[in-house]
C-alpha cells in the first residue's frame, strides 16, 4: 500500500501502490470484474470493524448478487479506482425500505480499502453515489452509521450535508461490545419541496 511500505496481503494484489499521486483516479459504475476487489476490501470491515454489523464475510458471488439487486432498482453501485485500475474503494444506494411509501428515499453505503483511507476516496464516492441519486430523482438520503464512535464515517457524512436525526443505542453487539447506529440523513434535489415525478 501506498507509503507505508507494507507488503501486499497474498490474495490482495487489487489494490493500489501510489506514494504521492492523487489517490483517485476515477469513480465509475461498477462491474462484476470488481466484485472480488470489492468483497476483499468489505471483508475487513465485516471481520475487523464496526460499521457493518454483518459478521461473516459474503463472498464475491453474493456480493455481484447484492449489485445485481441494486442495479435492478435502477439505483447506482460505483467504485473508485487508480490509475492502475486497482479498486480503492466503492459505494453504493438501496432502498431504504421496501414499502411503496419510502419509493423517494434511499440509503448509502461507502467503504474504502482500509490501507487507503484519509485520502479522499470516501467523499469521492459519497459524492458521486448523491449525485447518482438526485439525477434519477430520489428525494432524500439515510445513512445508518454502525458505531456511534465510528467518526470518519459520521464526520464524512456530515462533510457531505448530512445531518444527524438520532442515535438508537445498544442496538447491536460485536467482537463483545453493544454498538449504537447513528442515523443521518440529506435532502436529494428538490426534497420534500415538490411531488415527485412519479406518484
Ligand atoms: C468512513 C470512510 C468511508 C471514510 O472514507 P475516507 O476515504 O477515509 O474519507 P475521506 O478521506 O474522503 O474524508 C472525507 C471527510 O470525512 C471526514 N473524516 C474522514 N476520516 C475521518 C476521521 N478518521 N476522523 C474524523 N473525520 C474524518 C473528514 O471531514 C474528511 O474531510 P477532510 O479530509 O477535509 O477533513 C472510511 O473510513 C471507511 O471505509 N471506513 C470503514 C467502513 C465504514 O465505516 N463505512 C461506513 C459505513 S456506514
Amino acid at each position: 500500500m501506498p507509503t507505508q511500505a507494507q507488503a501486499p496481503t497474498p490474495g490482495e494484489a487489487n489494490t493500489v501502490a501510489v506514494s504521492d499521486a492523487p489517490a483517485v483516479s476515477a469513480v465509475r459504475s461498477a462491474t462484476d470484474a470488481d466484485m472480488d476487489a470489492v468483497a476483499a476490501i468489505y471483508a475487513h470491515y465485516v471481520l475487523y470493524g464496526t460499521g457493518t454489523f454483518e459478521t461473516a464475510p459474503p463472498s464475491a458471488e453474493e456480493m455481484g448478487r447484492r449489485r445485481g439487486e441494486v442495479l435492478a432498482r435502477g439505483l447506482p453501485y460505483l467504485v473508485a479506482e487508480a490509475s492502475d485500475g486497482a479498486v480503492l474503494g466503492y459505494a453504493y444506494a438501496t432502498a431504504y425500505r421496501p414499502r411503496a411509501a419510502y419509493a423517494n428515499t434511499v440509503e448509502n453505503s461507502v467503504y474504502v480499502h482500509r490501507d487507503m483511507v484519509g485520502r479522499g476516496i470516501g467523499r469521492a464516492l459519497l459524492r458521486a453515489v448523491i449525485g447518482a441519486c438526485e439525477a434519477r430523482g430520489f428525494r432524500q438520503m439515510v445513512a445508518v452509521v454502525g458505531d456511534s464512535a465510528n467518526l470518519a464515517s459520521v464526520r464524512l457524512h456530515e462533510a457531505l450535508g448530512f445531518r444527524q436525526i438520532g442515535t438508537l443505542r445498544s442496538v447491536g453487539r460485536k467482537h463483545g461490545r453493544w454498538l449504537d447506529t447513528v442515523l443521518l440523513q440529506r435532502p436529494l434535489g428538490d426534497a420534500d419541496t415538490t411531488p415527485p415525478a412519479q406518484e
